[in-house]
């Protein structure tokens, strides 16, 4: 990866819950390779806060773990580096008086270096604290820096974003009270997946693909989330979101959003994020009374998953009567000229399986001559890359044809490995780029989708299916994709498997 000497402000990076599952398992790994590649600003610092008390070893040891578990080969130095830049405080994110704490750190920090910092706020907490965890940075007078508005004060909040539109809709306001929407850094790390990134380059940067994209040539767009794991560890987050918040409202529909929004003016965040807004509005909200025909809901039952026994989701999070789904999968239309009569079929579900996501674009067929439409798979997870379906004459002295791949993957075009989302998102952060978060207005946008099946979901487990873990959801799942096309495009991993 390229390496820049950057002039980034000297910045703090405040991550609340540091000992938790994401920080563990994304962050702080994702620090380490940023670190790694010299694109942390010269003066930074990384200081997590945690009701956990831990000591400088502790604090070494959980370095340590967290970024072994997902790095193979850790290069010494540089993660003496990032240990470096490591503090922390203890801190309980309902008291008032250690916002005043954090406060006095950071106004302490900055006395020493005789520096102002950019303060970044990361909140790797429940979402049912965010709202309390903003108003009280506020209170505390932290959405201000030494500087007064010469240096900056960003707040990155996980998702789901709200519960429900009329939640997100208060968040949003809540937020605004103390911070300005240039300081909110709402993260949806699919945004920020390689392979994601590069839609808009695949659409906008080939001719050939641009011109043919749209109802004329296409008859469906699949987006699929399928994954092999379970809710390990994060219990009671699933049970407050399943799959249709904590997937779809914001992954799949920013997926849906790259893959179907028109060309933005320029590169900037403003006119991507106007585009992919225009999506968010045009999409027919599902309605109450469309929710059965529209709509598909279940939950894992005890199955086998590559080999192994794995018990039901009721067993996972220890409770019989929870009608939380783990699989959604649902069909929307995009009011817009051009893609009016588009079928888009979301789907996502845990213990799947397998294990990925993808986009297929499945281009119409030509009946009268009897030729298949061709599809083109953009693979998000495993084997990253870009598949188009052709049909081609088969060597030899007949007329036979076959459907061959022809492919462009990741691994083979290029050495360097991807980023992973959450370095990304982190580097932009710290630089200012908001290309890659969604806007309050996308947010609000996208719960209006699905408000109304959050709402009937969460009342009632009518139309509850279950499904054998290590499965590809439910029975029923098949009929509901062939009432749209011609069904659901089997996973191939074959595609870009090197
Ligand atoms: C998170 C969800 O946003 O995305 C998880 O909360 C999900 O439930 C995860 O497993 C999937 O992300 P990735 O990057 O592992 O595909």
């Amino acid at each position: 990866m390229e390496t820049n000497k950057n002039n980034f402000k000297p910045t703090v990076l405040v991550i609340f819950g540091i000992t938790g599952d994401l920080s563990t398992r994304y962050l702080l790994p994702a620090l380490y390779h940023l670190e790694n590649y010299g694109l942390l600003p010269k003066n930074f610092l990384v200081l997590g806060v945690s009701r956990k008390r831990l000591n400088k070893k502790e604090q070494t040891r959980l370095l340590t773990k967290s970024i072994e578990t997902k790095v193979e080969d850790v290069n010494k130095d540089s993660f003496k580096k990032l240990c470096d830049k490591f503090d922390m405080l203890s801190f309980d994110p309902a008291h008032e008086v250690d916002y005043t704490h954090l406060r006095e750190y950071l106004s302490k920090l900055e006395e020493k270096k005789s520096l102002c910092f950019n303060r970044l706020f990361y909140l790797a907490v429940p979402p049912s604290i965010f709202s309390s965890v903003v108003d009280k940075l506020g209170a505390g007078n932290l959405h201000k820096t030494c500087e007064h508005n010469m240096a900056s004060v960003r707040v990155l909040i996980e998702k789901p974003f709200g519960f429900d539109l009329e939640s997100a809709r208060e968040l949003i306001s809540n937020s605004r009270k103390y911070f300005t929407d240039e300081q909110l850094y709402r993260i949806d790390h699919y945004l920020a997946k390689e392979t994601a990134q590069n839609i808009l380059t695949l659409r906008f940067s080939n001719p050939l693909f641009e011109n043919v994209w749209n109802n004329k040539y296409i008859s469906n767009i699949q987006i699929t989330a399928s994954e092999s794991g379970g809710v390990e560890g994060r219990e009671d987050f699933y049970e407050q979101t399943g799959a249709l918040r904590d997937l779809v409202q914001s992954h799949l529909l920013q997926l849906m959003s790259l893959t179907t929004m028109d060309r933005p003016a320029d590169q900037s965040a403003h006119s991507i994020q106007k585009q992919r807004l225009k999506i968010l509005e045009s999409t027919i909200p599902i309605s109450r009374s469309d929710i059965a025909e529209q709509a598909l809901r279940a939950q894992y039952d005890s199955g086998s998953i590559y080999g192994d026994k794995v018990g039901s989701y009721k067993k996972d999070v220890g409770r019989n009567s929870t009608i939380v789904e783990t699989y959604v999968a649902l069909k929307l239309n995009i009011d817009l000229a051009n893609w009016r009569g588009v079928p888009i079929l979301l789907r996502t579900g845990k213990r799947m399986m397998d294990r990925y996501t993808e986009i297929a674009i499945n281009f119409k067929e030509n009946a009268k001559q009897k030729i298949p439409g061709n599809l083109l798979t953009i693979r998000i997870v495993p084997n990253e890359g870009v598949a188009l379906k052709l049909v081609v004459k088969k060597p030899g002295f007949s007329h036979q044809t076959e459907e061959v791949s022809m492919d462009f993957c990741y691994r083979r075009s290029f050495d360097d490995r991807n980023p992973d989302a959450y370095e990304r998102l982190i580097l932009d952060a710290i630089r200012g780029d908001q290309t890659l978060f969604p806007t309050s207005e996308e947010v609000i946008a996208s719960w209006r989708v699905i408000d109304s099946v959050v709402k009937e979901w969460s009342m009632s487990d009518r139309g509850l299916l279950f499904y054998p873990a290590g499965s590809w959801g439910p029975k029923s799942a098949k009929q509901f994709a062939e009432q749209y096309c011609i069904g659901w495009r089997p996973y191939d991993p074959a595609v870009c498997k090197i």
